[in-house]
């Protein structure tokens, strides 16, 4: 897809379709009268004759406007004008790109970017125009043995925006855009690949090919026999059970000067989750294959942080692994000495995912982080306690959890913090090793940021559990959504101090 940004009278455009707002109920935004009055009022003689109450979603597609020199007008309900949030202009944008690609415009100027949404900016409206339409646009069919091909395709579209001097706002708004929108793509294409194709050695093998695109991108990777060398023990514990061997791929991106401190993420990269000996029930087992949905976002956010060129240092790690039972497998009982030195008592091997990200937490001490994030499908407690519309986001370090949450509202990608009292560390109690890998039923996120925080204590740490968030359960929907791509990328892009609003 091909975006610009242009300042113009919808009037004077010539395109195969103009897209244009009508609020609730039945009243023209000011781009929608301006082509009334020019075509001797026909698009108000439909409205009143009932075609379009403006209700949001709605579409009417209209064909030869008199004396309009495009071949079409795409009329968009966008509700009551008082009421157009972020979410909805989300929606309506959605709906808009799938309308102009199954009807056959395969260019379009799009006059929404002008409409006035609940405190944000032109800069905001342009960059999630660019985000949506490139998600609504995406499909994983890479592995159906027939693709859907569409005929007539949307390849290029226009924003609008009111008056020139936002121009250049819309325009770094496009270029950020579509840095993010290919991170997500990115995040979304491995973690809808199946896990008998992508395991920890197929991560390593999309970091390496990051590598080949970017000047400012070098991997190293840590094999099983590297991570016993370092005392890796639980980590090298989780994969034990499995064929695929442990890989921790590690992206360097060098935009900083040599002496910057980097900022580092750490994502979980189970390829698949089977719980091990603490095998889960069948039912929707299939979808464990996302428990890599961490590596996934660390993985786009250093797809789109490259493609800035962000001036910053960032190191991205994928923790990759797989949880099979098996006779090798560990087991309930087991304690482990992790490369702290810290033990841990084994009370259940689904418990998995803080068993690998905490020898991976204690491996990046090594670089001297300015901050450290890890990123996890970690705990099914943070789905009941904040659903599928936001991650989980922990922190020790107040400075930190103020950025990120920052940047989840600058980026409408939705984190809620929640605490991490040193109340709940006593959940973790064992009477044989140091500690557990298991909090119990209650406040279950939390007590595994708290497992995760013994490991953290040399550095500025934040954990998001986005277990409910990285991607759409069941039916024929199921998919990755690429976040938190979007967030993560907004607070490296603020940390390298470019702006982004008007
Ligand atoms: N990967 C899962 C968490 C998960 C489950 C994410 C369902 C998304 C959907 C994790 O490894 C796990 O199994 N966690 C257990 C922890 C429990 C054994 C303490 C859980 O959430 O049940
Ligand atoms: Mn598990
Ligand atoms: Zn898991």
């Amino acid at each position: 897809m091909e975006f610009s940004v242009k300042s113009g009278s919808p009037e004077k455009q010539r395109s195969a379709c103009i897209v244009v707002g009508v609020f609730e109920p039945r009243r023209l935004t000011p781009v929608a009268e301006q082509l009334d009055e020019i075509s001797g009022g026909y698009i108000s003689n439909l409205i009143r004759r009932g075609d379009l109450e403006g209700k949001a979603g709605q579409m009417l597609l209209l064909h030869h406007l008199p004396n309009i020199l495009s071949e079409r007008v795409l009329l968009v309900g966008c509700g009551k004008e008082r009421e157009l949030d972020e979410r909805q202009y989300k929606q309506i944008v959605a709906k808009t790109i799938s309308n102009l690609n199954e009807t056959g415009s395969m260019e379009a100027v799009c006059f929404l970017t002008e409409l006035h949404v609940k405190g944000r900016d032109t800069y905001w409206k342009v960059r999630q125009a660019v985000e949506t339409t490139q998600d609504s646009l995406y499909n994983f069919d890479q592995l159906k043995s027939k693709k859907s091909d569409q005929r007539r395709p949307l390849r290029k579209l226009v924003f609008n925006v009111p008056t020139r001097r936002e121009l250049p706002y819309g325009e770094r708004a496009i270029e950020h855009g579509l840095a993010v929108a290919a991170g997500v793509k990115a995040c979304k294409d491995v973690a809808n690949m199946p896990p008998n194709i992508c395991n920890p050695a197929y991560l390593l093998q999309l970091a390496n090919e990051l590598a080949e695109q970017y000047q400012s991108i070098s991997v190293e990777s840590i094999g099983e026999t590297q991570m016993a060398e370092l005392g890796m023990n639980s980590y090298l514990a989780v994969g034990r059970g499995s064929d695929n061997e442990s890989i921790m791929s590690i992206i360097h991106h060098k935009g900083g000067s040599a002496s910057q401190a980097p900022i580092v993420l750490v994502g979980k990269g189970l390829t698949f989750d089977s719980g091990g000996i603490s095998l889960k029930p069948g039912e929707a087992m299939d979808e464990m294959k996302y428990d890599m949905g961490g590596a996934a976002g660390v993985l786009g956010t250093m797809h789109a942080i490259a493609a800035l060129n962000l001036p910053i240092n960032v190191i991205g790690v994928l923790a990759g692994c797989e949880n099979m039972p098996d006779a090798k497998a560990y087991r309930p009982g087991d304690i482990l000495t992790t490369m702290s030195g810290q033990t841990v008592e084994v009370l259940n091997t689904d418990a998995e995912g803080r068993l690998v990200l905490c020898d991976a937490l204690t491996y990046v001490e090594r670089f001297n982080p300015d901050a450290v994030i890890d990123v996890a499908t970690l705990t099914g407690a943070c789905i009941i306690a904040l659903g599928k519309h936001a991650s989980g986001l922990m922190s020790t370090h107040n400075p930190l959890a103020h950025e990120i949450m920052n940047a989840s509202e600058q980026s409408s990608d939705k984190a809620w913090r929640l605490p991490l009292w040193d109340e709940y560390q006593d959940q973790l109690e064992s009477p044989f090793a140091d500690f557990t890998n298991l909090g119990g039923r209650p406040a279950g996120t939390i007590t595994a940021a708290c497992f995760l925080s013994r490991f953290t204590k040399k550095y500025n740490w934040a954990h998001l559990d986005i277990a409910g968030t990285a991607w759409v359960s069941g039916g024929k929907n199921k998919g990755a959504t690429g976040r938190p791509v979007p967030m993560l990328t907004q607070f490296l892009i603020n940390r390298s101090g470019v702006p982004t609003e008007d």
